[in-house]
């Protein structure tokens, strides 16, 4: 086992890192947008609170306990049929998987950080064009920021978890939190901030649809970078006698505030200038730069500053997302650090670059099956499917497979009263809801 160890802060800001992503920045924004405002973002929330807490910490035990990937990690702690549950720990090539479209996202940040130089798009048909233009004809370019994504991203797992993952860390997160928070300063003192509160946080319940259901769940899993082995693998480098618990708080609070926190200046910022919330998912590409044209000069400030926010996010995600199959080659496969890193960059690069393809008019058709490319695919199969089912397998593991007694050894002492309402929740209340995520997304069941 060649598992380096994380300085505590470190460790804090690595698991906050991998946390706080484009899911909070890009996606719960245009979701929130999508399926309606208050309701969906009370259920975000409750989700977080009852469920993702828990499994959060299920998760963080199993990296702690194990102290070796994720393969391993399962294979060590299960008390018998080690050679079956060994397979659990494949989760965390479903990371690598998400990375197959999350690199090229981060690509189209990194050309709206250079288009924040220049003049921006005046209205919202300028801006779709430009949004357009880029996704769907522009290869060269979507090719070259995604390159960097990738070169980025590769070098910093290159360097392993002292010198390369906590160091990145902990520049890029704080970065990351003043810009954030110095955005909603700004927001703050608009006009429009109010009604960006009543918008995210009065629930219309009869916006609430079964599907609006299943996704807030599911984002509340995504977001917290639960399920895909990430939050676990950096376990595997928490200091020894580390309280799992404060830093499952730690990983939630941050992660939620940052999430609230965009929602409310990006709502602010488009209400203030009548542009559209329901936008999907180029909410921040083509709604927000007119909003920043707008603004005039500080409006090109703003949008370098939010670019950058969204990139520093992405890319401490990325770093997470593949780290989990780089420590399982250097353990398993007795690779070099070196060797794995590369290996897993350069696959999820070409099949970033399918996904690229997937997007672009003259090659889509190729690439498109039943309604969605493999941009999409890519999407759908990790968070409606790998992510929940993930999920529920760790959750019955930990609750239902693992040694009784062991488990109480990690989290009693730093639980207290709530440790039963703890396996209570990681025992039937994970379970159920990972379920009906599942079997909701994939359109089996609609209530
Ligand atoms: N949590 C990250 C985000 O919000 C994505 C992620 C998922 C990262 C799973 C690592 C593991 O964008």
């Amino acid at each position: 086992m060649k598992i380096a160890h994380f300085s505590r802060w470190g460790f804090l800001m690595a698991a906050a890192g991998s946390a706080v992503g484009l899911g909070n920045i890009w996606k719960f924004p245009y979701i929130t947008g999508v399926y309606g405002g208050g309701a969906f973002v009370l259920v975000y929330l409750l989700t977080v609170v009852f469920v993702g807490f828990s499994v959060m910490i299920a998760e963080m035990m199993i990296g702690y306990l194990g102290r070796r990937d994720g393969v391993g990690a399962f294979e060590e702690l299960a008390p018998r049929h080690k050679e079956k549950w060994k397979y659990a720990g494949f989760m965390g090539l479903s990371g690598t998987l998400v990375m197959f479209y999350y690199s090229v996202v981060i690509g189209w940040i990194f050309h709206y950080i250079i288009l924040s130089f220049g003049a921006l798009p005046a209205t919202v048909s300028d801006a779709e064009s430009l949004y357009n233009q880029f996704l769907k004809q522009d290869i060269i370019g979507q090719l070259l920021f995604h390159t960097i994504a990738f070169l980025i991203t590769t070098s910093v797992l290159i360097r392993g978890i002292k010198g390369g993952i906590e160091k990145f860390n902990l520049i890029l997160m704080p970065a990351l939190m003043l810009i954030i928070a110095g955005m909603l300063i700004y927001a703050m003192n608009m006009d429009s901030f109010s009604k960006a509160v009543t918008y995210m946080f009065v629930p219309d319940w009869s916006k609430l649809t079964s599907e609006a259901f299943a996704v807030a769940v599911g984002h509340a899993f995504f977001t917290l970078s639960l399920g895909m082995g990430a939050i676990m693998i950096y376990s595997a480098s928490l200091p020894k006698d580390s309280n799992l618990v404060r830093a499952s708080i730690f990983v939630i609070i941050t992660d939620t505030l940052i999430a609230l926190a965009a929602g409310l200046f990006l709502f602010t910022f488009l209400f203030q200038y009548g542009a559209e919330p329901a936008k999907g998912p180029g909410l921040v590409f083509i709604s927000l730069p007119t909003v920043f044209h707008a603004m005039g000069g500080v409006g090109n400030i703003l949008s370098i500053l939010f670019f950058l926010a969204l990139a520093f996010a992405g890319l401490t995600s990325a770093v997470s997302l593949v780290e989990p199959m780089v420590q399982y080659l250097i353990d398993r496969w007795d690779m070099s650090r070196f060797k794995a890193a590369v290996s897993m960059g350069l696959f999820f690069y070409v099949f970033g670059i399918v996904a690229i393809l997937s997007e672009i008019d003259a090659t889509s058709a190729f690439l498109t099956w039943g309604g969605k490319n493999f941009f999409d695919w890519a999407d759908y199969i990790t968070s409606a499917v790998l992510l929940p089912f993930a999920g529920l397998i760790m959750a019955i593991f930990v609750g239902h497979v693992m040694e009784k007694e062991r488990v109480a050894s990690v989290l009693k002492t730093h639980m207290g009263w709530f440790y039963p309402v703890w396996r209570f929740n990681i025992r039937y209340i994970a379970p159920v809801a990972l379920i009906f995520v599942m079997l909701n997304l994939l359109g089996i069941i609609t209530i």
